[in-house]
């Protein structure tokens, strides 16, 4: 093959850090929470708000705009060749609750940015460019992480589950979608879904979401790996009553069931041996939740990963003995033992680390290969594309809480980064 010529050599690029600031900025105003905080829920007002702040970007940078049945939204920049699989970049704009601004947000504008440099550079790409803005990465509405790029791979299992799914105040997520517009007829989800080849690479520009690259003052991560997720829900059910007449020895209290369930997270996965495992209850609910009545029911949503499926895996099966026996011992109800999503790791594809590496020491960036520990869309992406991420540094690690912070010059890095390996399609 050809020898990598530098694009940055040859056409004279640069990232409007203003412009891109001011997005960002404009963009975490959508929120359903107080700034500095960003709250954007899957087809929420501020999401739809959000998502035709995006659009409107990408039709001002001349793309051409698709949208699928669940809303993932597509700008096409048609390359000098159409016929080849594009070269594919993005991220979700959506936020958990009282998150920042930052995640997956740079993934996106950064893309947006990119082709608006290569545009004012006169550059003409012979593969098509395309952005990609995901539904839902977050799981906060329906519980599904990666919602629209799962759906996009190929997911049987979510097609089905969708038509059960329900939000914590019982509308369905296809009445979700039509709120905001989207899944018009019905249910026919295996439209959104591509096939394997759709694209010459997909390349995600993303915070680290951890202190490494900050610590160590490197300005460019590539990942090389992306651990292992899954997600649990957990339903107990006892007979509550008057917290002041019922006496000790004749309750079944649901709530201390999923206090008692929560400790033995942390220990099977301390237990585990190895740092790389981690857990999470990040949800517990009582019922009825008030001062003077034994919890009647508890639920309780559990997070744990690992680089490593098989000991994430483990894990995972402890945690079930765990509630099992807790339910036993406490005589309530194990009502509930629903594993969401066991997804395994995905793996950084070989040829589009090269490029990044590549592209960062032509910039002259330093930069240093990672694993990333959250979950990104890529982790789907790389079921039907050759896959890769860059990281830029953020304050302290700091992510899905509002001092969340990446300065613009960490940013403006990171999309440049990307233009080498998105565009030098020799490498392709
Ligand atoms: C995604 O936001 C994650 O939790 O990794
Ligand atoms: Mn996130
Ligand atoms: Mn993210
Ligand atoms: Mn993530």
């Amino acid at each position: 093959s050809e020898p990598h010529s530098c694009i940055s050599d040859s056409l004279s690029l640069s990232v409007d850090k203003d412009s891109l600031q001011k997005q960002i900025d404009e963009l975490s105003t959508f929120s359903d929470t107080p700034a500095p905080s960003v709250t954007r829920i899957l087809y929420s007002d501020k999401d739809v708000i959000g998502r035709r702040y995006i659009k409107n970007i990408m039709g001002l940078s001349g793309l051409s705009i698709r949208e699928d049945a669940v809303g993932n939204i597509f700008g096409r920049w048609e390359g000098s060749e159409a016929e080849l699989p594009p070269v594919a970049t993005g991220s979700h704009v959506d936020a958990i609750p009282y998150s920042g601004k930052y995640d997956g947000v740079v993934g996106v504008l950064g893309a947006l940015e990119a082709i608006n440099a290569l545009k004012r550079s006169g550059f003409k790409p012979k593969r098509s460019l395309e952005v990609i803005m995901f539904t839902s990465e977050e799981p906060t509405r329906f519980g599904i992480s990666c919602l629209g790029s799962r759906l996009m791979a190929g997911s049987e299992p979510l097609v089905r589950a969708l038509k059960e799914t329900v939000d914590g105040q019982n509308i369905s997520f296809f009445d979700a979608a039509r709120s905001a517009g989207y899944s018009k007829d019905q249910e026919d989800l295996s439209s959104v879904f591509m096939k394997k080849g759709s694209y010459s690479a997909f390349v995600e520009l993303h915070i680290e979401q951890g202190p490494i690259l900050e610590d160590e003052g490197v300005s460019i991560g590539i990942v090389t790996a992306i651990a292992a997720p899954a997600s649990i829900k957990v339903d107990f059910e006892g007979n509550g009553g008057h917290a002041g007449a019922v006496l000790m020895p004749s309750r079944n209290d649901a709530g201390l069931a999923a206090a008692e369930l929560a400790l033995a997270v942390e220990k099977h996965v301390l237990d585990s041996g190895s740092v790389d495992t981690v857990g999470t209850v990040g949800i517990m609910e009582l019922h009825p939740g008030a001062i003077n009545s034994i919890p009647s029911k508890s639920h309780l949503e559990i997070d744990t990963r690992d680089i490593d499926e098989k000991r994430r895996n483990t894990v995972i099966e402890r945690i079930h003995q765990s509630a099992i026996a807790i339910a036993k011992n406490r005589r309530v109800k194990l009502s509930d033992f629903k594993i969401v999503n066991q997804d395994p790791p995905a793996i950084s594809d070989k040829a589009v680390i090269k490029a990044m590496e590549f592209a960062s020491q032509q910039l002259n960036l330093s930069h240093r290969l990672m694993i990333s520990r959250a979950y990104h869309d890529s982790l789907f992406m790389a079921r039907i594309s050759p896959m890769g991420m860059i990281f830029i540094p953020c304050y302290k690690g700091y992510s899905h809480k509002p001092e969340e912070y990446s300065s613009i010059e960490d940013i403006a890095n990171g999309v440049k980064t990307k233009w080498e390996p998105t565009i030098n399609s020799a490498i392709w």
